[in-house]
């Protein structure tokens, strides 16, 4: 068979648009395939600027992701139940949801929103400079019913970061980024350089850097910031909850600054987040959310200290003049969301969740498919590293009938690709254990067919975030 053939055979097997589909028969296939298998050239990066180097990183890494029919995908179903999803005519268990506690088909919710849309329409279109739905008021109100601290919503958390930061962060303070914190972040960080502001980065969670460089900058700046996620959104480790907490007691001038989007709704009373539940309500703490993760709805918001820097991000921050606000909808499932977690609804939610991490981590550990960092979040991570042998396990396993999600560069560094999993309530035990067992084998039929022996494909000690 001419190559191009192949592959576009290869691609009808995976899509599994081929009839008599047999998961044999599909090895086998992929076998025969194997001894010219596509892989993409090592990228050529022929521009000559830092940021055309990464743009063509990027670009080069997601062809051939979108190629591989793994990410930029589309679901087909007329209607969602939360648990299966379907793409390229294929029905997969989705791995990829970060709904943890399965709350986006939830009754309480939909009636919400369809309230909302009732009483006010689709749409509110005024900037929140001039006028808000009341809807903004109620859900603010009960948002401060969970959450120690002075809540703004926004319209997305991306949207909160812009708002806030370049208001909070003076001009003679200093900025220290965790090497993982989330892009948002980074973005509005990016706000602050061209006020000469200082910005530093230390390598994920080590508090010895960060303690180094506190020390260093509190001499010469009023305040000195670390930026970092609450659970981080790739590898689903914590920030070091504890030791930040110390490090807040010992310097008068060290600040806080959490995305905490992961974390917000399936951990802590009331669905208050790891951040919050542990660091909130103190002066020197600043975090932000996302309710469109766990919360099962949408948009975002930031959790100020006291009433009066809240008051001054709301008339200063750009994004919340310029921006328009939460449409009626979302506000209203928002505040049936904000009304659950403050309900007994909320534990048997949250248990069933950690019950399914628990099986998941117990699962991979049996497996030997340890996490590289162990955590018992939602997002679980597996490693394999090499860019090209990611995409063919993962193209494997969602032939198989699940769907997960890619980790690749720019989201994670370029040698550490891999899997990303995300666990939620729609799923069941048997769909975790399943994946699981689909992983391992396929791990181990593409190291086979590889004959990597040099390199094994799973090996988490090479983690090098
Ligand atoms: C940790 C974290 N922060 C912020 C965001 C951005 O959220 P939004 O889409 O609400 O701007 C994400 C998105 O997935 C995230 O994972």
């Amino acid at each position: 068979m001419a190559q191009k053939e192949k592959q576009v055979h290869k691609t009808q097997i995976l899509r599994g648009t081929k009839s008599n589909f047999n998961p044999f028969h599909l090895s086998l296939q992929l076998l025969d395939l194997s001894c010219k298998r596509f892989y993409p050239p090592k990228p050529k990066l022929m521009s000559n600027t830092k940021t055309s180097q990464h743009l063509a990183l990027v670009d080069q890494t997601l062809s051939y992701a979108i190629a591989s029919n793994i990410i930029h995908l589309y679901s087909e179903d007329q209607k969602l139940d939360g648990r299966i999803i379907t793409t390229n005519g294929k029905e997969l268990i989705n791995f990829g949801s970060c709904s943890y506690l399965g709350l986006e088909t939830d009754e309480r919710l939909k009636a919400g929103a369809i309230d909302a849309i009732n009483r006010y329409g689709t749409q509110f279109s005024s900037s929140r400079a001039y006028m808000s739905l009341s809807l903004y008021k109620d859900l603010e109100i009960e948002l401060e019913n969970i959450f120690a601290g002075s809540v703004m919503v926004s319209p997305t958390t991306t949207l909160g970061h812009l708002a806030a930061i370049p208001v909070i962060v003076g001009d003679n303070d200093a900025i220290i980024l965790d090497h993982q914190v989330h892009a948002s972040v980074q973005m509005a960080t990016q706000l602050l350089r061209p006020r000469g502001i200082k910005v530093d980065l230390i390598r994920h969670n080590r508090m010895d850097q960060l303690e180094h460089k506190i020390k260093k900058l509190q001499k010469k700046h009023d305040k000195v910031w670390y930026f970092a996620d609450g659970i981080y959104s790739m590898f689903g480790d914590y920030a070091p909850i504890e030791e930040l907490n110390e490090l807040l007691n010992r310097y008068p001038s060290f600040h806080l600054y959490i995305d905490d989007a992961h974390g917000i709704g399936w951990c802590g009373q009331k669905g208050q987040g790891v951040a919050n539940t542990f660091m909130g309500g103190q002066e020197k703490v600043y975090i932000a959310a996302s309710f469109a993760k766990s919360f099962g709805t949408g948009g975002g918001a930031i959790i100020f200290p006291n009433k009066k820097i809240h008051q001054t991000v709301r008339k200063c921050g750009s994004t919340i003049t310029f921006s328009g606000p939460i449409q009626p909808p979302t506000l209203g499932a928002t505040i049936a969301s904000a009304k659950l977690h403050q309900s007994s609804a909320l534990e048997p939610l949250q248990e069933s969740l950690r019950d399914k991490i628990a099986l998941f981590n117990r699962e991979a550990a049996i497996k030997g498919l340890e996490q590289p960092v162990p955590t018992d979040t939602p997002i679980c991570y597996i490693r394999i590293g090499d860019t090209s042998t990611t995409f063919e396990v993962i193209q494997r396993v969602m032939a198989h009938g699940y769907y997960v999600n890619t980790a690749i560069y720019p989201s994670v560094p370029y040698k550490d690709a891999g899997i990303r999993i995300t666990i939620n309530n729609h799923l069941r035990n048997e769909d975790i254990t399943g994946l699981l067992s689909c992983i391992r084998h396929e791990i181990d039929m593409v190291s086979k067919e590889m004959k990597s022996e040099k390199e094994s494909l799973f090996d988490s000690k090479k983690f090098i975030i």
